[in-house]
């Protein structure tokens, strides 16, 4: 343990640091207005598996009558489609859901609540998840009145995707986390680490005493040769 251990010991935890993020977003000057809002953690699932993208607008206004699109920012147009554009995920606009240029991968299986939408919540079901799915897809409202009107969200599928907390939580039962392990003997070393910090300061006060002592005698030693 040293002053950067100190530091650590008192400095605000992550949740605290979080809080004061939150406070500091809403207090910027942006504040006012609506702005497009995404998940900053990605959202991770497991082939078939039904999700959310989480996505809405704040302050919460009704967006029941703007145009909302979902869309695959990183994917490539269709090289067989003379246009080379890159079709939808969701298109909701005048009020229902666009079909006709949509990713034909996700026909079906798609679904904006009309309720959310009331209270600008544009967060989008998909039903079976495939590897496909994975990466970044963007909710957008072209006319939004604001600075930010898309964000992004991030989808992760991995097949053996721990969905619930359940066999998380027997996991750890069989075979302790490796990474609580070692968070452990953090603990125990650094409680260890105390008397020996505190010796080893004992031991710098004593050494730094002496050797004032010693300079002392040091510095008297050539006073006398020189009176002669
Ligand atoms: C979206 O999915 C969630 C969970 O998968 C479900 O609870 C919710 O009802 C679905 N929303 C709609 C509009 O179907
Ligand atoms: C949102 O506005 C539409 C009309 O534009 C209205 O029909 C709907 O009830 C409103 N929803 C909410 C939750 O206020
Ligand atoms: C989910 O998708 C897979 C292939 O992507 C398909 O074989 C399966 O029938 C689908 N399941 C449902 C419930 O639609």
């Amino acid at each position: 343990m040293d002053c950067y251990g100190l530091f650590y010991s008192v400095s605000p935890s992550p949740v605290k640091l979080r809080f004061i993020f939150v406070i500091w977003l809403f207090s910027s000057p942006a504040a006012g207005q609506p702005q497009v809002i995404g998940s900053l953690q990605p959202i991770r699932a497991a082939p078939g598996d039904d999700i959310i993208l989480p996505c809405h607008v704040e302050p919460p206004i009704n967006v029941s009558g703007l145009t909302v699109e979902w869309s695959r920012p990183d994917l490539k147009p269709d090289p067989k489609d003379r246009l080379s554009r890159v079709d939808y995920v969701h298109l909701y606009r005048n009020r229902r859901e666009v079909t006709d240029i949509k990713i034909s991968s996700y026909v079906g299986r798609t679904l904006l609540s009309t309720e959310g939408l009331g209270k600008g919540d544009i967060s989008l079901n998909i039903t079976n998840v495939t590897l496909e799915d994975e990466g970044k897809f963007r909710c957008f409202i072209p006319k939004l009145e604001g600075q930010k009107k898309s964000a992004i969200v991030i989808l992760v599928v991995e097949q053996n995707s721990p969905t619930t907390e359940t066999p998380l939580q027997s996991r750890n039962l069989q075979t302790p986390d490796p990474k609580e392990e070692t968070a452990d003997k953090g603990v125990s070393s650094r409680s260890n680490a105390i008397p020996v910090v505190v010796f080893s300061c004992l031991l710098g006060i004593l050494f730094i005493g002496f050797s004032v002592y010693l300079g002392r005698k040091h510095f008297r030693k050539p006073e006398v040769p020189n009176m002669i």
